[in-house]
């Protein structure tokens, strides 16, 4: 109970610009962004990726993509056919093109991929009826926030996986596991039951 309190706590403080990742940073963040950029640690991108069972041919979304290194792992690494990452801040988009370039992938590879600007508590940009898997590093009141979008949107059998938070008391997960990394990480898995409730 103690790591994810800690999380919040260093989140919520670098949301209120009191601890900024660095001073350029903070000047370029828009004040409507209320997640600070924390890049997921490699491991638990391995981890999360797993725990939603990526498979061959699936599509991958991580909302608030931060440096695209989640949907670059997906497409890469466990061969999702696509990968799309959605920030609300232009810096990252410039920080997914230059992970693009490092990460050696092959044209297929990066014809995969794409970066969208885009708010994902607005939804404008998100369609979700062809997601396998959502991924989300963000806060417990935007998973919340996120949760009918993605109750409505996803077809059965689609995958959630959260780093760090839950989904309330009203969505119990699936499955939750704790990753050794740099610390403990706990992430954990929804995934959407079909029509009768399976
Ligand atoms: C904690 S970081 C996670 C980054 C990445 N998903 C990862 O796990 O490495 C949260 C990211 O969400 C982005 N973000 C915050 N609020 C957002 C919003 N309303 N819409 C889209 N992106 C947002 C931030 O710019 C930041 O890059």
């Amino acid at each position: 109970m103690r790591k994810p309190i800690a999380v919040i706590l260093g989140l919520a403080v670098a949301a209120a610009g009191l601890a900024p990742a660095t001073a350029e940073d903070k000047k370029k963040e828009d004040p409507k962004i209320i997640v600070p950029y924390v890049p997921t640690h490699p491991k638990v991108v391995a981890a999360m990726l797993k725990l939603a069972a990526v498979k061959e041919g699936e599509t991958v979304y991580d909302l608030g993509c931060g440096d695209g290194r989640i949907v670059i792992a997906a497409v890469k690494d466990f061969k999702a056919k696509k990968g799309l990452g959605i920030d609300f801040n232009p810096e990252r988009l410039k920080d997914c093109k230059k992970s693009v370039e490092e990460a050696k992938l092959t044209e297929e590879q990066t014809k995969a991929l794409t970066f969208k600007q885009g708010d994902v508590l607005k939804m404008t940009p998100v369609d979700f009826k062809d997601v396998d898997v959502v991924t989300l590093y963000l806060l417990p009141s935007v998973n919340r926030e996120l949760k009918p979008h993605l109750l409505k949107g996803l077809k059965p059998g689609a995958r959630v996986v959260s780093h760090d938070f839950d989904m309330g008391e009203d969505w119990k997960e699936d499955k939750k596991e704790e990753v050794e990394a740099d610390r403990t990480h706990t992430i954990y898995l929804w995934t959407i039951k079909g029509e009768k409730g399976k």
